[in-house]
């Protein structure tokens, strides 16, 4: 069956398409149905199973006489080492850490965060969490304590499990320390936290608190897998949205299981045996799903790198993990691959290696820009999919099916719907358009299965972020349209999430860190557009009437507070002082307008503006930065 016939018999009849994936999946007590309407428009999924996610990914594999095959691959190029894990040492180590959790009274329901770096612990952790049907919440390396301190509070975890430091290329990175202080800032205190010591930076533990890695697992005995049902939580993880605030977007275990079981097949075309490799990071989406679940659920070697695209040693890095573990498919950001293009353009590395074994390669995050599409066909050989998706649904909303069909390519466009979703370009008062007019982009509800259910704690926060806006669907929070033939086109965030190096954040939440400054009365932050990471964040900063600061003093101490209040990964170097900011007549500040004289893009006068000339004001103090066609 081609792709438009396996999307036509999702569409006449979803439910008997997913209890047909979910054939695939070992369930405690299978599901009699798939879809649970009884309080919509929140759905649920494969309410009335029972399973458990880590037996999927671990424990099935085993009894299946796949013990001795490599599980994860740890290559990291920051450290020198490589190192590798079958299914059966999996297994059994997953189940140690289990056994040990449970002993110091981790139960199902249960809270636990993971704060740690590319270590194939990490995964670790979080299966071990599932063998017990705790739910975790891994926190990406490049937050701030308070980033961390935030989520503390907001999914009050039991226990939270971390290491003692991450490797960056230039730095370590103390993560101790940081864990120290998120834990004191946050107002609910774990009772423990078990701490995995690196040799790379040994940590002093807090007496009473803190238990070593594996100190705590001694003479443990092993855990079993604990059923849960299928609308149980199997994590949490917190993404940007429009405040400062993150928002706890829940993960169901069985949807989430079928559901990427089903992705690695139809998209990725990959199976047990198969090497798959996700060079993104555990703290996002993309590393839950693709670094750690689905190659595993799907039996097949995962690797966890920790490096860069660049610098760990050479551009030349991807290529040579690829040729050296056979990979199979290959998924990454396409900042990354625009970070290898820079310092290889010729693709003189890539041709040192055998990427004989690489079937495809698949780009995510952001937009992909066809200079790098096209950089990525011409030097690797092997198809590039662009596909689209987001922390909330987990998986692909769009991608060309390499495994149902290879539909040609059109550079620009993640291609076409997947089956469960039903997309739709709707214009402000909700209908839909027509095909080439831009507009938001929409999905028919139900979602498909493993997409959120709701937010942690906030269901009102879900439907007005969600639900609220267009009736019937769920709003995607971004821009575009749909050609003639069905293909999708995202060009925008519709809200003020920027996306910089592929990592999504809020310039909400930075505007309240700006704010926070003594001397700054008011501000805001826009994304402009940047060769290498898609979009950079520049702040404008009003200083206080009577403030009397040199600007720049000001700039380097706001640069500095985001550092501490975000983290590295904001990634917030460049800031201007201004007397004033352009804002509508009701005093809405029109950054839209920011963005588009920042990137010398054309733009229109808004009709609404409260006073032009602040716009020349603006378009100075960017020319000074040396955007707005500045030199
Ligand atoms: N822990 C601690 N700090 C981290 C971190 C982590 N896990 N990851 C990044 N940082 C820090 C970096 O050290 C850097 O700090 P610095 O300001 O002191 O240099 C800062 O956060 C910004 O990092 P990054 O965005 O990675 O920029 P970079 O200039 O170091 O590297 C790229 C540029 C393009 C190579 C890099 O951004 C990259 O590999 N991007 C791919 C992103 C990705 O995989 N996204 C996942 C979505 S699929
Ligand atoms: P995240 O939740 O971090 O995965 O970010 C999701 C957002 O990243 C989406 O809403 C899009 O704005 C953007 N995004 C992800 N993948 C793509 C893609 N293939 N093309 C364009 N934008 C993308």
């Amino acid at each position: 069956m081609g792709y438009r016939d396996v999307y036509a018999s999702w569409k006449a009849d979803p439910e008997a398409y997913w209890l047909q994936a979910a054939r695939e999946i070992d369930w405690v007590k299978a599901p009699t149905k798939a879809l649970n309407d009884t309080r919509a428009p929140l759905y649920e999924w494969f309410t009335d199973a029972t399973v458990n996610t880590c037996w999927n990914a671990v424990d099935r594999h085993v009894e299946a006489g796949r013990g001795d095959q490599v599980a994860i691959i740890h290559d990291s190029p920051v450290t020198r080492t490589k190192h590798a894990i079958t299914y059966r040492e999996l297994q059994a180590r997953v189940a140690s850490l289990a056994g040990a959790l449970r002993a110091k009274g981790v139960t199902k329901g249960d809270r636990v965060i993971i704060y740690m770096p590319m270590v194939p612990e990490a995964l670790e952790a979080m299966l071990a969490c599932a063998r017990l049907g705790a739910i975790h919440s891994v926190v990406f390396g490049g937050f701030a304590a308070n980033e961390l301190a935030v989520r503390i509070d907001d999914c009050t975890p039991k226990a939270i499990i971390a290491a003692s430091c991450g490797i960056e290329p230039a730095r370590v990175v103390h993560y101790k320390p940081l864990l120290d202080a998120a834990i004191d800032m946050a107002t609910h205190k774990p009772e423990f936290c078990v701490i995995l010591q690196r040799e790379q930076e040994v940590a002093k533990l807090v007496e009473g608190r803190d238990v070593a890695w594996h100190a705590f697992q001694y003479g443990v005995t092993p855990a079993e897998c604990v059923p849960v049902e299928g609308n149980h939580p199997a994590y949490i993880l917190y993404t940007s949205g429009t405040t400062g605030a993150p928002k706890g977007v829940v993960r169901p275990t069985a949807g989430h299981l079928v559901a990427l079981n089903w992705t690695m097949r139809a998209i990725y075309d990959c199976g047990p045996g198969d090497v798959f490799w996700a060079a993104s990071d555990v703290g996002w989406v993309v590393g839950h799903s693709y670094i750690c679940y689905a190659p595993l659920i799907a039996g097949c070697t995962t690797i966890v790198f920790e490096g860069k695209p660049v610098g760990t040693p050479d551009a030349g890095t991807f290529w040579r993990v690829i040729a050296e573990h056979k990979v199979r498919a290959f998924f990454t950001a396409p900042t990354a691959i625009r970070a290898v293009k820079r310092e290889d353009p010729e693709g003189k590395l890539v041709a040192d290696y055998d990427l004989s074994r690489l079937k495809a390669l698949y780009l995510a995050g952001e937009r992909a820009d066809p200079d790098t599409i096209m950089w990525a066909q011409r030097h690797v050989k092997v198809p590039v999919v662009d596909h689209w998706w987001q922390t909330e649904t987990g998986y692909a909303i769009a991608a060309n099916p390499l495994g149902i069909e290879a539909l040609p390519v059109k550079i620009g466009s993640p291609s076409v719907p997947m089956p469960g979703f039903d997309v739709q370009v709707l214009d402000e008062g909700g209908h839909a358009v027509a095909p080439g007019t831009l507009g938001a982009i929409a999905i028919k509800l139900p979602l498909p299965p493993g997409t959120l259910p709701t937010l942690w704690n906030a269901e009102e926060r879900f439907k007005k972020s969600y639900l609220n806006h267009f009736p019937g669907f769920y709003e995607t929070g971004d821009a575009g349209y749909i050609d003639e033939d069905g293909y999708l086109y995202i060009m925008a965030r519709t809200d003020d999430v920027i996306n910089v190096a592929g990592h999504r954040l809020s310039t909400g939440a930075m505007e309240e860190v700006l704010a926070s400054h003594k001397d700054v009365a008011e501000c805001a932050v826009i994304g402009v557009a940047d060769d290498l990471k898609g979009q950079s964040p520049l702040g404008f900063l009003c200083l206080n009437k009577g403030a009397n600061r040199e600007a720049a003093e000001v700039v380097a101490e706001c640069v500095k507070l985001m550092r501490e209040k975000i983290g590295p990964v904001a990634d917030f170097k460049r800031a201007v002082v201004v007397d004033r900011l352009p804002k509508t007549r009701s005093g809405k500040i029109l950054r839209g307008t920011m963005v588009k004289i920042a990137d010398g893009q054309e733009w229109k006068m808004p009709a609404t503006i409260d006073d032009p000339a602040i716009l020349d004001e603006i378009t100075v103090a960017l020319k000074s930065l040396g955007l707005a066609g500045g030199k």
